[in-house]
């Protein structure tokens, strides 16, 4: 072989070298999970089975979670054991909703270890200011059997709010909160939080639909590097939500429901929802929505349904 020669099967093997290198490489990435970004929010694979999202201060959260407002007893005990074996790993409960011991029990029941659990309950308003909000959260942790919550956030911004962080800022620090937030803050509401907070809200738990977008709140929060998470993601079915044209198109486009296309939509702009359901076809049918991607068409028509209007205006 002359010199040339040499040099051309030196080239061609190190080619194959790095070749397979490469697909090792791909391989590797596709089976543990390739970082993906949606709206700035980098999403990796997650541990629990639905991809993740790193909170502000480290802090990995389910990107889908099981909403149980209004979910009591019995019905709210078996809704949560069938979240929970269909895949559901945040569960979003509140002391107002009076379904804390629910809520807590079905997460024993499952046998599942406590730290696969990502679990949300929320100070309520009559709770509000230092000495109430302790109180507040001892209490919620007992109904809930629980050490620990995984995030605990000011439900409503009503009464002492200062002295409520105050409190949660204390029982962070001592591991008993892994995240602190906030719930139907507006920017300016939160602006004022941030002026005295020693720790920033990890999350601002919003209304959020297609018929209520709240697209200034996002670009407020993701400036803030707070997360945002959507409560009813259906606007719980209201003026026509399920049976909306334009969501019913993109659904048959890619033989999905309306109530997937919008968990989908929510997912691909970085938004943590948590969708509520007491009937179990309903409740795996929200899992699944990892297998398919809205595309911009499908974005800029979800984008014209904004009415940029809460649809319950009974709690304003
Ligand atoms: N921070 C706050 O102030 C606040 C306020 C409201 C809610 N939240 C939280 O956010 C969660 C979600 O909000 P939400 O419960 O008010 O409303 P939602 O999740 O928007 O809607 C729930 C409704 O949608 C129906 N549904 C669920 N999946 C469906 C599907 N695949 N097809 C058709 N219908 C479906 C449910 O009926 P079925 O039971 O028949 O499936 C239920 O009537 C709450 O549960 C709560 O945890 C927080």
């Amino acid at each position: 072989m002359d010199s040339q020669n040499k040099e051309n099967e030196i080239n061609r093997r190190r080619f194959l070298q790095n070749s397979a290198k490469f697909v090792a490489a791909g391989i590797y990435l596709g089976m543990f999970g390739m970082p993906e970004l949606f709206g700035n929010v980098i999403i990796d694979k997650g541990t629990r089975g639905i991809p993740d999202v790193k909170l502000n201060n480290g802090l990995k959260m389910p990107l889908l979670g099981f909403g149980t407002y209004g979910l009591r007893g019995e019905l709210c005990q078996q809704s949560v054991a069938e979240a929970i074996a269909a895949g559901y790993r945040l569960i979003d409960t509140a002391k107002v909703y009076g379904n804390e011991e629910e809520v807590g029990k079905a997460i024993k029941g499952s046998g599942i270890d406590r730290k696969q659990f990502f679990v949300t309950s929320k100070l309520w308003v009559d709770d509000a200011g230092y000495e109430n909000a302790k109180k507040g959260f001892e209490e919620t942790l007992r109904k809930l059997g629980l050490e620990y919550l995984d995030l605990y956030l000011i439900h409503r911004p009503r009464g002492d709010i200062k002295g409520s962080w105050k409190a949660m800022e204390e029982f962070y620090k001592a591991g008993k909160i892994k995240a602190i937030g906030i719930s139907n803050f507006d920017p300016a509401q939160m602006a004022d939080l941030l002026s005295y907070a020693q720790i920033k809200p990890a999350v601002n738990q919003i209304e959020t639909h297609a018929y209520f977008q709240q697209i200034n709140d996002y670009n407020v929060l993701k400036k803030h590097n707070v997360q945002m998470q959507a409560w009813a993601p259906f606007a719980e079915g209201r003026n026509g939500l399920f049976t909306n044209e334009v969501l019913t198109q993109i659904a048959k486009k890619y033989g999905k429901t309306t109530a997937q296309v919008s968990l989908r939509w929510h997912y691909q702009r970085g938004i943590v929802s948590i969708p509520r359901s007491s009937q179990k076809v309903h409740i795996v049918e929200n899992l699944d929505i990892f297998d398919f991607k809205l595309d911009d068409v499908d974005l800029k028509a979800i984008e014209m349904l904004d009415l940029n209007k809460t649809q319950f205006p009974e709690w304003s």
